[in-house]
């Protein structure tokens, strides 16, 4: 089966998806012209949304990259996070763009502002692609670029994963519920 068939529906679709990149990228151009800003993009949800998001933005930049793992199941209470991957860079006296492709409860945002913040960078703000305000937990997040409120339903596509598939989807779609019921592959 092609992965198509596993979307119920499309929430954004490719040229949806585009210009709102565009727009963001904009917005940026803007509020960081000759602040040479250091783009953090997540590992490995954001690449997508990261790699056109940079191609975008007309102004300098520099690109770097952090990973983080949930500990147990996933944002189980605690919410605590483990750095997998930091930076290759440093942040100090840096403007510092943290770039999602989803906030969800926020604990991982949370984990990395906090994290980031000790390095004190001269700025620190989170660029997100989708935004599930109604999950959220953790508060006072720096969501500066927001590219489109999410329901709260089962979202893949354009990074977003369910069980490492679905990442290449040039669109963001609502998963089948059939298909996550289904159980280990
Ligand atoms: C996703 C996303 C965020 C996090 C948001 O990553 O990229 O990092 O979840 O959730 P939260 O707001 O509830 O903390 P995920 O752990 O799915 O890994 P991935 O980037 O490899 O897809």
């Amino acid at each position: 089966m092609g992965l198509h068939e596993d979307i119920a529906e499309v929430l954004f679709d490719e040229a949806t998806i585009r210009e709102r990149v565009r727009q963001l990228a904009h917005e940026m151009e803007r509020d960081y012209a000759g602040r040479d800003p250091v783009l953090v993009g997540m590992l490995r949800g954001s690449v997508y949304f990261l790699v056109d998001l940079t191609r975008a933005l007309g102004i300098p930049h520099e690109v770097d990259f952090m990973a983080v793992a949930a500990y147990g199941t996933r944002h189980a209470a605690t919410g605590a996070v483990r750095l997998l991957k930091d930076l290759d860079e440093e942040v100090t006296d840096r403007h510092v763009v943290l770039v999602e492709d989803v906030v969800d409860t926020g604990l991982t945002a949370s984990y990395l502002v906090r994290l980031l913040r000790a390095r004190r960078p001269a700025s620190l703000a989170i660029c997100t692609l989708l935004d599930k305000r109604a999950r959220r937990i953790a508060p006072n997040l720096p969501l500066a670029y927001v590219g489109f409120e999410a329901p709260d339903r089962f979202v893949v596509g354009y990074g977003l994963d369910y069980r490492q598939r679905y990442r290449n989807l040039p669109y963001i779609g609502v998963l089948r519920e059939e298909v996550f019921r289904e159980g280990p592959p």
